[in-house]
């Protein structure tokens, strides 16, 4: 149950995939979910789907790499809605899929980390400080299994991979910085193999499929996990 005061989820990269799958998910839960795209119009298409379908959402564009859009768009959703008491960095890249290290591009490293964990820190620094405020938020990282160093054992999709592995990272280190009261959760999931553009046609996992372990973190109680890697909503080895 969510408490009545806090309603407001944001998902980045909600235009498709796995995020358009968080963001209904947390509509149909009664969220006010802000739908983000580098697309204002696929944005706005996803949000009066969602309204169609009874929930309330609104579309945004937002390039998470654009660190001035970036900041630009936290001051306009907390000026407008005051609040983001969800945030799901979702929105991820992968390049170098089964790429060897020896052979990789640095430039796919680079877009890579921009996207995987320069952006989602960037958003958890614009809204963590409104969600300590209020004592009260939940951020998930949608991480990936590829990412975890103990299950890291076939070689390839270096920048990727350790995209994921940082964002673990991140995900950790942040929790460490909420405080005894707080009732803020950061948590990252990993959605398993899903069918989506960036997962391929031979996944087996539906969207809605790889958004559970998501949703399920967005939306945990009181005194739920902080700083822990979840994959079918069990913990799942850094
Ligand atoms: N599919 C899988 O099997 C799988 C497995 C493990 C983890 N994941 C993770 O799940 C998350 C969602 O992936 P998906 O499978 O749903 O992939 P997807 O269908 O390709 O969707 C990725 C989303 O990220 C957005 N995005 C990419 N770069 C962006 C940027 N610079 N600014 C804003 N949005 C940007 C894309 O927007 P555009 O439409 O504009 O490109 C799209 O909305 C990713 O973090 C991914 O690493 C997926």
């Amino acid at each position: 149950m969510k408490p009545a005061k806090f309603q407001i989820a944001l998902v980045t990269g909600s235009n498709k995939g796995i995020g358009e799958a968080i963001a209904t998910g947390l509509a149909a839960e009664g969220y006010t979910v802000l739908i983000t795209s580098r697309s204002l119009a696929k944005a706005v298409a996803v949000a009066q789907r969602l309204t169609q379908d009874g929930g309330k959402a609104y579309g945004f564009e937002l390039d998470v790499t654009n660190e001035e859009a970036v900041d630009h768009f936290a001051q306009q959703i907390l000026n407008q809605f005051g609040q983001v008491d969800i945030l799901v960095n979702n929105a991820g890249i992968a390049l170098d899929q089964w790429v060897q290290g020896q052979n990789l591009d640095l430039d796919y490293m680079r877009e890579t980390f921009a996207v995987n964990v320069f952006a989602p820190l960037h958003l958890i620094q614009k809204f963590l400080p409104q969600m300590k405020k209020q004592a009260f938020g939940r951020i998930v990282n949608v991480s990936s299994e590829l990412g975890s160093l103990e299950t890291m054992e076939m070689a390839g999709t270096v920048a990727y991979r350790s995209s994921k592995t940082a964002l673990n990272a991140v995900t950790k280190l942040l929790a460490l910085e909420i405080e005894d009261g707080e009732d803020i959760q950061i948590n990252a999931a990993c959605p398993g193999w899903v069918k989506t553009a960036l997962g391929g046609p031979e996944a087996p996992r539906s969207p809605k499929e790889g958004a559970d372990t998501a949703l399920w973190l967005a939306t945990q109680p009181k005194n739920g996990p902080n700083g822990k890697l979840f994959r079918d909503r069990s913990l799942y080895p850094w």
